[in-house]
């Protein structure tokens, strides 16, 4: 986030054509295509090797971000005709991706990433109770136990609500995501068909 933001001081504006902007557009979009790609591999994936689901997502939202704001500063600010309409949709995607990290953090998950069962939900809110049960508790630890109880517990009320809003969410995102491509390709293919003289 830190070089985005740097990247975006140091370079207001470059022309999209240009050695720097062209740069620019190829590694945020491959940073974008990488995002997709490999948070749908692992997510496939079955087995734990590839490591814990929560640092993949970690850095699908870091890419997801630093892609898009990298082919932002490609894109000169202009927003209109095919080039622009893909700018758009990748901001979308993008904002679209926010929604689905609320949704999918309010579920209770494990610490690998996955939703947690009806039988973990119930022994970690027993082992608050008993923690909370347990004699000369320091006011301060009383309440903040309390408050870790009631948001699990309202938490696990909306569990319904919020899984399938998620479901939805997925069924748009996923779309948008491969209309953004479609339109990004389309884009690429454009450019380089006029850009690199192939008339
Ligand atoms: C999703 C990713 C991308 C988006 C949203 C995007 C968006 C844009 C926008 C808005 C412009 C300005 C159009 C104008 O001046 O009217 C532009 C120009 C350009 N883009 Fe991209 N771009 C992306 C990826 C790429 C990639 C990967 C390449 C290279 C293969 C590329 C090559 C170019 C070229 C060569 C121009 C200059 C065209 C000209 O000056 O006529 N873009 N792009
Ligand atoms: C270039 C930008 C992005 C693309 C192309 C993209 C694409 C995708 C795709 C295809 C999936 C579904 C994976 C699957 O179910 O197999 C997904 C899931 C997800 N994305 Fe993104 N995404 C982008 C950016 C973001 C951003 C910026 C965020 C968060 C701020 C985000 C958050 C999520 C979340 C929370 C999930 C669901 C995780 C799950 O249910 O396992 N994405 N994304």
């Amino acid at each position: 986030m830190a070089i985005a933001i740097a990247v975006f001081a140091v370079l207001p504006r470059t022309a999209p054509g240009a050695a720097v902007g062209h740069a620019l557009g190829i590694a945020g979009f491959a940073l974008m295509i990488a995002t997709e790609v490999a948070y749908s591999l692992r997510k496939r994936a079955r087995t734990g090797a590839w490591g814990p689901m929560q640092t993949w997502l970690r850095v699908h939202i870091f890419t997801g971000i630093v892609g898009p704001a990298l082919v932002l500063l490609h894109t000169n600010w202009r927003f209109s005709g095919l080039a622009g309409a893909t700018a758009i949709a990748v901001m979308v995607v993008v904002v679209s991706g926010f929604v689905g990290r609320y949704l999918y953090t309010a579920l209770p998950r494990t610490t690998a990433g996955e939703e947690m069962s009806q039988a973990a939900i119930a022994a970690l809110l027993g082992e608050l109770d008993t923690q909370l049960s347990q004699p000369g508790l320091a006011p301060r630890v009383s309440r903040q136990l309390t408050a870790a109880r009631d948001r699990l517990k309202l938490r696990v009320v909306r569990i319904p609500r919020h899984r399938r809003l998620l479901a939805l969410w997925h069924t748009v995102h996923v779309p948008l995501g491969v209309g953004m491509f479609v339109l990004g390709f389309a884009h690429v293919a454009v450019a380089l068909y006029y850009g690199a003289g192939l008339r």
